[in-house]
């Protein structure tokens, strides 16, 4: 329902264009432009910088005061009280679980984290030394073929088997990716592990001895997994949307998704902020403030990874929380001198202390330190955007299923065309 109404004089037009305004619960109200069209107009948006392109109740951000909220709860508050499989439950289904739903929920996640013994030779195909995103992308969308018993998109039973699938199996799949590149056997899930503990399992087991699960690891991936669970319409969640709004099953809009994920302005991101760290190098004042110089020069390609956002004006309240399990996991780790660590710190400090970075309103974001984590764990760089995937999946589809739920029309963007008008083909005789 419109609550105002927007009123736009286009010239050339005998009256102004009357575009109803819709409010959130929160955030910015909407001008409706979609009857623009009648008018002979479009609107023109590269980037969608002032779009809404859905209406939705998960995830909320309001990037001038950094704040995250799902389903209403503070992402600091959720990642501190809860855990992944959990926050899982709250981001598909609206609510926090009681116990009984929860260990429905854990039970059915756990019975669905092995993935089918023909998955083994799609990862064959691959060369060893391929980067694991690429094989996860294949790998994620080739799951369709697999599990095309309960694909009925209308049907919601479907939906959620599918989304509990998902939510078990990328683990596995992203363990096995891992295994592959290093030349190891994969190792199967186990199923009275939680979430966190069966992936690292999955990762660091082998058949030749125990493995124990250190629990500031697992904890620590868990957080690691709940902060980056889900983020409203960012470019990976629109793209599932976008490839679901034609109709195609999840399996494929997931992968979708972790192609678009891979980039290295999204979550790729964590990789590039490693690869960064260690071109630095040395953490000596003048050495830092050169690459920060570096990063202001416009002329120069390189950037501060890890620095900045589309939608944050202020501190990533994920980066906050990141940075404050970065320094319990290295201290309880024995690696509290970690000179990556170092030099990540003062980086910020300078760059939070530069007019460059204050008027552009840039802060750390949720990779700046993820990364540093990660790799105290003992996961090679080029899983961690691999790893970033496994925790959005759970955004991902259940964007997907409120989309689906409340039905959707195709997603099919205009544009403003600069090229040829129509022109005769030339006669070559
Ligand atoms: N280093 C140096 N300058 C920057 C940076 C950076 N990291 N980020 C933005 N700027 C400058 C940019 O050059 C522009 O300057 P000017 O106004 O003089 O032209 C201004 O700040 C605005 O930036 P923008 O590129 O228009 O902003 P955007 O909203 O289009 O892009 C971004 C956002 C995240 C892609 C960008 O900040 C970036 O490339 N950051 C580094 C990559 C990164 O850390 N990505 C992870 C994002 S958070 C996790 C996720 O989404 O997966």
């Amino acid at each position: 329902m419109a609550d105002r109404k927007a009123q736009l004089t286009i010239d050339g037009l005998d009256a102004p264009v009357e575009l109803p305004i819709y409010s959130g619960t929160t955030g910015p109200d909407v001008i409706d432009v979609r009857g623009l069209i009648d008018h002979g107009y479009f609107t023109y948006d590269p980037g969608f910088v002032s779009t809404a392109s859905c209406e939705s109740e998960i995830t909320y951000i309001d990037g001038a005061n950094g704040v995250l909220l799902h389903r209403g709860f503070p992402i600091e508050q959720l990642a501190t009280h809860s855990n992944h499989t959990e926050m899982s439950y709250l981001l598909l289904n609206g609510e926090i679980p009681d116990k009984e739903a929860y260990e429905t929920f854990r039970n059915s996640v756990s019975r669905h984290t092995m993935v089918h013994e023909q998955i083994v030779n799609f990862f064959k195909g691959f060369r060893r030394d391929a980067h694991p995103m690429a094989v996860l992308c294949g790998v994620a969308g080739a799951l369709s073929a697999f599990y095309h018993d309960n694909l009925d998109i209308t049907q919601e039973h479907d939906r959620q088997v599918s989304a509990i699938r998902l939510i078990a199996k990328m683990p596995t799949l992203a363990a096995m990716c891992y295994k592959y590149n290093i030349g190891q056997p994969f190792a199967y899930p186990r199923n009275d592990l939680d979430y966190a503990e069966n992936f690292l399992y999955m990762m660091f087991s082998n058949p030749c001895e125990e493995y124990e699960i250190n629990p500031v690891a697992a904890k620590a991936m868990d957080r690691i997994f709940m902060l980056h669970a889900d983020h409203e319409q960012n470019a990976s969640t629109s793209t599932v949307r976008l490839a679901g709004s034609t109709g195609a099953n999840p399996f494929a809009c997931i992968s979708a998704g972790i192609a678009a994920l891979w980039g290295p302005a999204h979550g790729g991101a964590n990789e590039a902020v490693l690869n960064m760290l260690a071109e630095i190098g040395d953490e000596s004042e003048e050495n830092i403030q050169h690459f920060v110089d570096r990063a202001k020069d416009k002329q120069d390609a390189f950037r501060l990874m890890g620095f900045g956002h589309r939608v944050y004006r202020n501190f990533d309240p994920r980066a906050r929380v990141m940075k404050e399990t970065c320094d319990e996991v290295l201290e309880e780790l024995g690696m509290g001198d970690d000179p990556q660590l170092k030099i990540a710190k003062r980086l910020e400090q300078i760059a939070l202390e530069d007019d460059y970075f204050i008027e552009r309103k840039l802060y750390p974001n949720v990779d700046f330190y993820s990364g540093i984590i990660l790799r105290a764990l003992g996961i090679p760089k080029n899983m961690f955007t691999v790893i970033f995937a496994v925790a959005r999946t759970t955004g991902w589809i259940s964007h997907w299923n409120e989309m689906i739920t409340n039905g959707t029309r195709i997603g099919r963007p205009r544009q403003l065309y600069k090229g040829y008008t129509q022109r005769d083909y030339p006669d070559q005789q």
